[in-house]
């Protein structure tokens, strides 16, 4: 039988997990392994911590896991039948069909308009000025996102997208920490605003893709239904400007903190911002056959998650974990001990986009001399995103 917390350590475990839960998980690991289960309301969770086992799910034994699990079926009353909900033959052709929109050559092609964009938000910063780097980085990620999917400038405040995403993010952490999450059906003034959200940004997409086709990411995608490439637009709306935006928040406070490594390669910098600060804090998959998974068998409709907050902290593979320390991706890491984007077909499509993103953003901050106020505290907001909690004050010092 799998080790894990039983009867009332159970329930100490879960309450553990709403009030703290990457603290939670970092003790569950202490205190069982790298391979454990307990019950969570209806369903038996297992949660994995042993790099071999997670390559194992995501790519060697990738066909037996799919995501038919409360969590992305919740993802789904936004995202609808995107890349990221969608599984199985529809999964599969919408992979092939939008993979190609992501070569390599389409995203370095992307870069003189990131540098402009960035270039353009730091010639309105003032020497001295204090400035809420979170903020500031949603603003510049989701213009620079609006401009790769559709030649548009998308603005947080005018399009009203960032308080959308703020709204689905907090509606669908608070129905994610409940047992039986019903969908926002009911009549409640947070139902109504969840909605209303959705609507708002379902429009503003359906308007983007009624325009004529131009050069960018929505002009190379082939033919597909309209609600199909609206599902689709919306996921690489949000999965590509949030998760990026937390990447370089955490980067710039990390280098306040740690002048000297602003003269390092920013592409490591941001490779170990993604090992302290992974975006996606935990994801999992449902087995559809037996498995057997660090030596236990696992049978057919278990959740098994994992968190790359735990594994890019597991002090098999990784020296002084909580330290920042950018030259340790000199050397490759250890296969399934480091999964920012997860790994195997269906890893992330714009990790190129982000890396390249982020590190191009980083170059050009490198002379800002962003420094955290005296006071600030860098805490985990863990939403759907591991972001910072409320705003992250710095101060431009050149
Ligand atoms: C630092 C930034 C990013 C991080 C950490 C990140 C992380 C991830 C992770 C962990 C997954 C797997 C999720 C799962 O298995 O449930 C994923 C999938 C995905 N991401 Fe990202 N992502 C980032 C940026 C982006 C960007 C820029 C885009 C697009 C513009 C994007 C689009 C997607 C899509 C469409 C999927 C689903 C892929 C599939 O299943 O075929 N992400 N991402």
């Amino acid at each position: 039988m799998l080790p894990g917390p039983r009867g009332w350590e159970a329930v100490k475990t879960i309450l553990d997990l709403r009030k703290d839960p990457l603290g939670a998980l970092l003790r569950l690991q202490r205190n069982y392994g790298d391979i454990l289960a307990f019950r969570y309301g209806p369903v038996r969770r297992v949660l994995l911590f042993d790099p071999p086992s997670v390559q194992r799910i995501l790519q060697e034994n990738h066909t037996n896991y799919d995501k038919d699990s409360p969590f992305y079926h919740m993802l789904g009353w936004f995202l609808g039948k995107g890349l990221i909900t969608s599984d199985g033959e529809l999964w599969k052709q919408q992979r092939r069909l939008i993979q190609p929109a992501f070569h390599k050559s389409r995203i370095d092609s992307l870069v003189p308009m990131i540098r402009q964009q960035t270039q353009k938000m730091i010639s309105n910063f003032r020497r001295g000025e204090i400035i809420d780097v979170a903020a500031a980085m949603i603003e510049l990620t989701l213009g620079i996102i609006g401009r790769a999917l559709f030649s548009q400038h998308l603005n947080a405040r005018d399009n009203g997208i960032g308080s959308a995403v703020e709204e689905i993010q907090r509606q669908m952490q608070s129905r994610f920490r409940s047992f039986y999450p019903l969908p926002p059906r009911f009549p409640t003034a947070r139902d109504r605003r969840f909605r209303l959200a959705n609507a708002r940004l379902r429009d503003l997409v359906r308007r983007q893709i009624r325009r004529p086709k131009a050069e960018d990411i929505l002009g190379a995608l082939p033919p597909m239904p309209e609600e199909q490439l609206v599902d689709e637009m919306i996921t690489l709306m949000l999965a590509g400007h949030e998760t990026v935006a937390t990447t370089l928040s955490w980067a710039l406070a990390l280098l306040s903190r740690h002048p000297d490594q602003r003269h390092n390669d920013m592409g490591r910098v941001v490779l170990e911002t993604l090992r302290l600060f992974p975006p996606v804090g935990v994801f999992g998959r449902r087995s559809i056959g037996p498995d057997r998974l660090g030596g236990y068998a696992i049978g057919p409709g278990q959740i098994v998650s994992t968190s790359p907050y735990v594994l890019h902290r597991h002090p098999a593979y990784w020296s002084n974990p909580e330290g920042f320390d950018p030259d340790r991706f000199l050397q490759d890491p250890v296969k399934g001990s480091f999964v920012p984007f997860a790994a195997g077909p269906r890893q992330c499509i714009g990790n190129y986009l982000a890396l390249t993103e982020a590190t191009t953003i980083l170059e050009c901050l490198r002379e800002t001399r962003l420094e955290l106020v005296p006071g600030q505290r860098l805490e985990i907001d863990p939403q759907i995103t591991l972001r910072p909690r409320g705003c992250l004050w710095m101060r431009v010092r050149a």
